[in-house]
């Protein structure tokens, strides 16, 4: 789990999507509350003026009614007084209509005026509240704004001296609901313009960095050489890395074909050996045969009888020995031919067949103290490979179990077909399928846990300088995976070795 976090977290698609998204949720977030401070601002500010202007109208009212009152010299008769005021409520209460204002007049803690329906209980809930928080402006004005029964009123406040009037204008939030949606809409519009850009951002990202590396890894991935054209970075590493495929690919078929050889080299020195072997036997009874030859000449006695019979016998081993050697010297000469001869083809292989010609080889060419059996799966399905390379890759196995059985041992090859449904917790990396699966063990010294730990690297070796390149398992490694397969190697100190080649079907 852990682990497949950090596969996601070192994704360069997460690379690239995390912080922009990051960026975009803080910086969508400081934009936010940017324009909610400079908007509603704004707003409250419009709004603000528009109440002022309107108690303004509402005091110029008042104002042209006492100023018609001074002209007329009526200022001090009663009457004349009563009756302006009376008009002037008048003119208030239609100017309140046309303006759609709730509202009242208040004279000496008294409404002489009062529209709306809530307007009383309105002003009554937050009397004490307008008190405290009006206070007065230049124009004997102030302005608030108040909640009331779930809804936003704006209050503007303004008192006409001369009169005593305090003249309070309501207006419901909602007559301004237009501007609050006009505003609301631009928030929108802002936005879905915001994460266009980011998408939009994203897109471009993925095409022009996503994109090229994948064209770049993908092909790694399959294990084909990679290439990018178009950004000079891209180019320059899709070249150096084709470069390195090129050379490691070189390398390795040098390495291979030195194998090949190596693998000539030591069977072929078995077959000498086996060679000296029957030769010994054949010179030891030429020899007897002659000396028996010999003395019956010298002694001109018959040959016949007991003596007859024994240099037949031993001109027949003679005779089957040679044939023994003619037959092993043509074995070589044909591995020979066909190891330098064969190319590189993937082909239907048929590893049962392959495993049954080694170990027949093995068998002439191995001392005869190793004891070699296979153990076949009679249905193993083809696969497809190059045989050659296979046939490489467990005679380097085989070898190594050979060298480290000096004194004798059991060389088992067995095949057998695996199935996995789900991975092996020991394994995690193989892939579960169906594969063709070839076990070879030895009982010889066996390894222990750092020696194990090392062995398929190159140059690894544990052996004298002549005896050993460390090469064997290295070019095992790189053919089994150049098959997409997988082997693992299982040793204990004296327990002996197992290598299993996994190879997908
Ligand atoms: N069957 C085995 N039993 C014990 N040790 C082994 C076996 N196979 C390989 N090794 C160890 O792995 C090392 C590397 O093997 P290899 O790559 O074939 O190189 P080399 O045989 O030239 O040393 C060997 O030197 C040996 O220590
Ligand atoms: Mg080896």
């Amino acid at each position: 789990m852990k682990a497949h976090l950090r596969k996601i977290a070192n994704n360069l698609a997460f690379r690239i999507i995390a912080p922009i998204a990051a960026f975009t949720l803080t910086a969508g977030f400081f934009m936010y509350l940017f324009v909610l401070t400079t908007i509603s601002d704004f707003v409250d500010s419009h709004i603000k003026e528009n109440m002022i202007e309107l108690s303004r109208y509402a005091y110029n009212i008042c104002d042209s009614n006492l100023n018609e009152l001074l002209k007329a010299g009526l200022i001090k008769n009663e009457k004349a007084v009563k009756i302006k005021k009376a008009l002037t409520i008048g003119m208030l209460e239609d100017f309140m209509t046309t303006n759609s204002l709730k509202g009242s007049i208040i004279e000496n803690d008294r409404a002489i005026l009062s529209t709306g329906d809530s307007t009383e209980e309105l002003l009554g809930k937050e009397h004490k509240r307008q008190h405290d928080l009006l206070t007065e402006t230049e124009f004997g004005e102030a302005f608030i704004n108040i909640e009331y029964g779930g809804r936003k009123y704006y209050v503007n406040h303004t008192h006409f001296q001369p009169w005593e009037w305090h003249i309070v204008l309501i207006k419901d939030a909602a007559q301004y609901s237009e501007m609050q949606n006009n505003v609301r809409l631009a928030y929108l519009v802002t936005g879905i313009i915001f994460s266009i850009s980011v998408v939009l951002l994203i897109c471009y990202l993925n095409m022009t960095i996503k994109s090229p590396v994948a064209r770049i890894i993908t092909p790694i991935k399959k294990g084909e050489t990679p290439e990018y054209k178009g950004i000079h970075e891209f180019e320059f590493i899709s070249d150096s890395i084709k470069d390195m495929m090129f050379e490691k690919e070189r390398l390795m078929k040098q390495i291979i074909e030195e194998q090949k050889l190596k693998g000539i080299r030591v069977l072929a020195s078995g077959v000498a050996h086996n060679f000296n072997n029957i030769l010994v036997g054949v010179l030891g009874y030429a020899s007897l045969i002659r000396t028996w030859l010999e003395e019956a000449k010298n002694n001109k006695q018959p040959i016949e009888g007991e003596l007859l019979d024994d240099i037949l016998k031993y001109l027949r081993t003679v005779e089957s020995s040679a044939q023994k050697a003619g037959a092993l010297a043509k074995e070589l000469a044909e591995l020979s031919r066909k190891r330098v001869l064969e190319k590189d083809f993937i082909r239907q292989v048929d590893i049962n067949a392959a495993v049954t010609e080694l170990a027949r080889l093995l068998k002439n060419t191995f001392p005869k103290n190793i004891e070699i059996s296979a153990n076949l799966s009679a249905n193993l399905p083809l696969i497809k490979g190059n045989a050659s390379q296979l046939e490489q890759a467990i005679l380097n196995i085989c070898i190594n179990s050979k060298d480290t059985m000096p004194d004798g041992g059991i060389l088992m090859i067995d095949t057998y077909f695996t199935s996995l449904t789900s991975k092996n917790p020991q394994y995690p990396y193989i892939k579960p399928g169906n594969y063709a699966t070839i076990e070879i063990t030895d009982t010889g010294e066996g390894m222990d846990e750092e020696t194990l730990n090392h062995i398929f690297e190159p140059f690894f070796t544990t052996k004298e300088p002549d005896k050993g390149t460390g090469l064997g398992l290295a070019t095992v490694y790189a053919i089994v995976k150049a098959h997409r397969g997988y082997v693992i190697a299982k040793s204990a100190p004296s327990k002996g070795s197992t290598f299993t080649i996994y190879l997908p079907i």
